[in-house]
């Protein structure tokens, strides 16, 4: 609300200051004082500049409002989390969380006014519920540059080819700032082929022995197999759940997230139950398409057959979705139609909010270094995968295959320090981060990505036992990590020697891509456990793993996660930035869970 400095107290003047006393909108609104709202020094690495954005290139712009109450819906998820609390496992339901989120009729009709200030018909403005509010307009490059105080051009990737349209930065009213939290597209450049797939294909000495002995390879159960070739078999000894028989299949559910067009083969699937898991042949997953994303039966996918054939190779007879979600096609200069905005994860987040139900269970396989994800941007996602946690999902993301951090590791301020390179959103703090091990008896994979946020603070579910790791870690690396950040990752599991079927053939791969997908199927059979005994599932993690149920982790005290021309850190007793607290022994955590 205006304020009336008594010098220009003139009648007129009264009378305008008084207005906003009365109305619930002000009358004027001072649209002209813009403040950056997020700027990159140089642009993201791998990106090239290619050519300035077509004017009449028209795109949906979303702006992501203020969640009104999200400090409320926080608080309730570190309670309804919390094994000591008297609320846990008190889950919200859809319309209790969008009570929540929702953001505030201030925002909704601040937005709206800025929009009709710059030529947009009400009817033309889309509202989502989706996530909190989103207010969705079809602008041209032109009327984006108007309104966003910026220019828009076109960018191409280097090694993939592929462009998008974005900008270096971009302005909002003053005015707007405490209503909206992020717009995009703007400075986010990562898109689906530059986002980092967390796997790669290992040389295949193994495969062709396996491919040998076929029948003979279901029967390796015994965990010291898990040393030479992981297989569901051997996974499902190591972690403790081959006796357990999944017993609410009627409500309990897996989800695995897919990305950049990778599909999952159905056909592959078959192949690898008559391999790896025979009393599972004939059953399947069910592929949810969202916004458009395919279902290519002839092009399997590694990274999609990959978590497929894990998740329900640990959990079969769970029913089991995969969300093959779209990106945008190649975008063509030239071209005045509108493509979609290629923002992988809002585009996800958006749709599976909507959702009445959620699986209980979900993993993901993707990620970026966390300075190429703009902080409004990564801060929004953040909150979102918190808002899952809150609906009572358990979601796990791969926690990067670089250690420390990849190449260079130079920051992108324009000052190219060489600091550690944190991965998100495996930083952040809502969600459960995989890291990787390997052979028998298990130690670190020298890839598992580790390390502290420089976005999110460290929660304190995770404050003592990362106090203790930087304890005995000293003055070793003093500057080149967050020692207040957000650290992960939280647990691991086997990371290299996964057999999978790819177009009909059995191939070695690795990453904590594989991991994420592993740790993800011990839990859900914990959810299951829980809903067999009339309980509600587990939801966010953390706070339980981090407490009562820590000693249901074998703890990983060997290896380390070189990166950044550094030896990377050391996993250790306890919980370390490598292993976090260790594999899961299901057997255990079903007493402590
Ligand atoms: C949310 O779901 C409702 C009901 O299925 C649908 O009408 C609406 O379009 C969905 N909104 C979004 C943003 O997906
Ligand atoms: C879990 O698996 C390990 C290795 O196979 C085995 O030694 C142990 O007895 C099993 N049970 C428990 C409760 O750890
Ligand atoms: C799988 O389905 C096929 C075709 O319906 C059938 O011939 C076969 O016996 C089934 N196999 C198992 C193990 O159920
Ligand atoms: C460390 O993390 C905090 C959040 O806890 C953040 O505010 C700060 O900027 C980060 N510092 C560095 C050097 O990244």
């Amino acid at each position: 609300m205006q304020t009336c400095s008594p010098m220009i107290w003139s009648s007129a003047v009264l009378l305008s200051c008084l207005v906003p006393l009365f109305a619930s909108k002000p009358l004027s609104r001072r649209w002209n004082e813009v403040v950056e709202k997020h700027s990159w020094a140089e642009i993201p690495r791998g990106w090239e500049y290619h050519s300035p954005a077509p004017a009449e290139y028209t795109f949906d712009i979303r702006l992501g409002l203020k969640q009104d109450k999200m400090d409320d819906l926080v608080a309730n998820l570190m309670e309804t989390s919390d094994p000591s609390h008297p609320s846990y496992g008190k889950h919200l339901s859809k319309a209790e969380a969008e009570a929540l989120v929702a953001p505030h009729q201030d925002s909704v009709d601040a937005v709206e006014a800025w929009l009709q200030h710059h030529g947009i018909a009400p009817e033309n403005i889309v509202h989502s519920t989706g996530g909190g509010g989103w207010v969705i307009v079809r602008v041209s490059v032109a009327q984006a540059e108007r309104m966003l105080g910026t220019k828009y051009n076109v960018y191409h990737h280097t090694r993939s080819a592929e462009r998008v349209v974005r900008t270096m930065s971009y302005s909002l009213p003053r005015e707007l700032l405490s209503h909206v939290d992020v717009v995009t597209p703007t400075t986010y450049f990562s898109t689906l082929r530059s986002m980092r797939k967390t796997s790669f294909l290992q040389p295949n000495l193994l495969a062709g022995l396996v491919n040998d002995v076929t029948n003979a390879l279901s029967d390796l159960a015994t965990p010291k197999d898990c040393g030479r070739i992981i297989t569901p078999a051997c996974l499902r000894a190591l972690y403790n759940t081959t006796d357990y028989k999944p017993a609410a299949t009627d409500r309990n559910t897996i989800g695995v997230a897919g990305y950049l067009g990778e599909y999952a083969n159905r056909k592959d699937l078959q192949t690898f139950f008559t391999k790896f898991r025979p009393d599972a042949v004939n059953s399947s997953y069910t592929t949810i398409q969202v916004n458009g994303g395919g279902d290519d039966q002839n092009v399997p996918g590694q990274e999609a057959n990959l978590d497929i054939q894990y998740t329900t190779g640990m959990t079969f007879p769970m029913p089991n979705i995969y969300y093959s979600t779209a990106g945008s096609p190649p975008f063509t200069p030239d071209s005045a139609n509108p493509t979609n905005t290629n923002e992988p994860y809002l585009e996800w987040l958006t749709f599976i909010l909507n959702q009445t139900t959620i699986p209980q269970t979900i993993t993901t396989s993707y990620g970026d270094d966390e300075q190429t994800v703009p902080e409004d941007y990564a801060r929004k996602v953040c909150n979102l995968f918190a808002q899952l946690g809150s609906r009572g999902s358990t979601v796990f993301f791969s926690s990067g295959d670089y250690g420390v951090g990849e190449g260079d590791c130079k920051t992108n301020d324009g000052t190219n320090r060489q600091i550690f390179q944190p991965a998100f959103p495996a930083s952040c703090p809502f969600v459960t981060a995989v890291g990787g091990t390997t052979g028998i008896p298990e130690t670190a994979i020298d890839f598992s990505g580790g390390g502290f946020s420089r976005y999110f603070a460290r929660p304190s579910y995770q404050a003592s036992a990362v106090s203790s790791y930087l304890g005995s870690l000293g003055n070793t690396y003093k500057g080149l990590y967050n020692e207040t950040g957000r650290a992960y990752p939280d647990i691991s599991a086997q990371a290299s020697g996964y057999q999978i079927v790819v177009g009909g053939k059995v191939t070695s791969i690795g990453g904590t891509s594989a991991s994420s997908p592993t740790v993800a199927g011990v839990f859900a059979l914990l959810n299951d456990y829980r809903l067999a005994n009339g309980k509600s599932s587990l939801g966010f993690i953390n706070p339980l793993i981090y407490s009562t149920a820590a000693s249901g982790f074998n703890d990983i005290v060997q290896g380390s996660n070189p990166g950044c021309k550094t030896n990377g850190f050391s996993a250790k007793a306890g919980w370390d930035p490598v292993t976090g607290l260790g594999t899961p022994n299901f057997v255990k955590l079903q007493e402590l869970v």
